[in-house]
């Protein structure tokens, strides 16, 4: 029986990768998103194309209740086994302490932290069945404290806590573990100039930006390990350092 794996926000970018990357293996691939439908249909699309039957999208947005819940009860149905679960959705956007809001609390919690515990809750059982995985998309940068990013700091170390926590709780069936990305991708509808992306390269002692690939490399790493859990693995380029 094929292995399958559901990924949040896998329309675009490192989630599709990731996908992608999983394709190739031959998995089954559970293609959230919330608002990029097209995407995730061209791409379910390009995936059943070269391996049939094999690709299913669901929609949710991860801040509303009742949404989780519709994206665990048709995870649950789309195929026999689930394997791996990738909390990657994310929102991401700047919050100074003056501009702060509990709007802005909620759509920067709900996606990076809320939701994803919630998904855990709600797929752990069937997770268990197969011994799978969970792996949670981070971010390098907590380490260090990013001015003008509190909220998402706040959500993404919690995700890490959650890790660390839920890597105990649910051994010995479930291995939990988190990637911590560096500078991968400018942020999505954002182009740096040449002096910025350069400013970051030089931050960098690989000295390049990462790309999905490097994620989704990582997430066939622990997805292929069985004696790794409760870890945060920077893929970074040493930026952390
Ligand atoms: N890119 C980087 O350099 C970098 C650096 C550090 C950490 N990371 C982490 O790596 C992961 C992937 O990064 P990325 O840049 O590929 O992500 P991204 O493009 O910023 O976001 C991925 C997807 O998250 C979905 N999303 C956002 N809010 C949502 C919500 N409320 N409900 C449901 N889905 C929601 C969006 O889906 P729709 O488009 O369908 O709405 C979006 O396409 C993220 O967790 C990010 O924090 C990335």
């Amino acid at each position: 029986m094929n292995k399958t794996i559901f990924i949040t926000g896998a329309a675009k970018r490192i989630g599709k990768q990731i996908a992608l990357t999983f394709k190739e293996l031959g998995w089954n691939i559970i293609i959230h998103y919330n608002s990029s439908k097209k995407a995730a249909d061209d791409l379910a699309a390009e995936i059943n194309n070269s391996n049939a039957n094999s690709a299913v999208t669901v929609q949710g947005n991860l801040d509303v209740k009742e949404d989780v819940e519709k994206i665990i009860s048709e995870v649950l149905d789309a195929f026999p086994s689930i394997d791996l679960l990738i909390n990657n959705a994310s929102t991401f956007y700047p919050t100074p302490i003056d501009d702060i809001s509990e709007d802005h609390w909620e759509k920067l919690i709900g996606s990076n932290l809320k939701g994803p515990m919630f998904l855990i809750k709600g797929l752990k059982q069937k997770l268990k069945e197969s011994n799978g995985s969970i792996i949670n998309i981070t971010d390098t940068n907590l380490s260090k404290g990013v001015a003008n990013y509190s909220i998402y700091s706040a959500a993404k170390a919690g995700l890490e806590a959650i890790t660390k926590g839920l890597a105990r709780e649910l051994a010995p069936e479930i291995k939990v573990n988190a990637i911590a990305p560096g500078a991968m991708l400018e942020p999505p509808d954002v182009t740096w100039t040449e002096e910025q992306k350069n400013k970051v390269i030089d931050s960098i002692p690989l000295k390049r930006m990462g790309s999905e690939k490097d994620i989704a490399e990582a997430v066939k790493f622990l997805a292929d390990s069985d004696y790794i859990t409760g870890q945060i693995i920077k893929v970074d380029g040493g930026r952390s350092l």
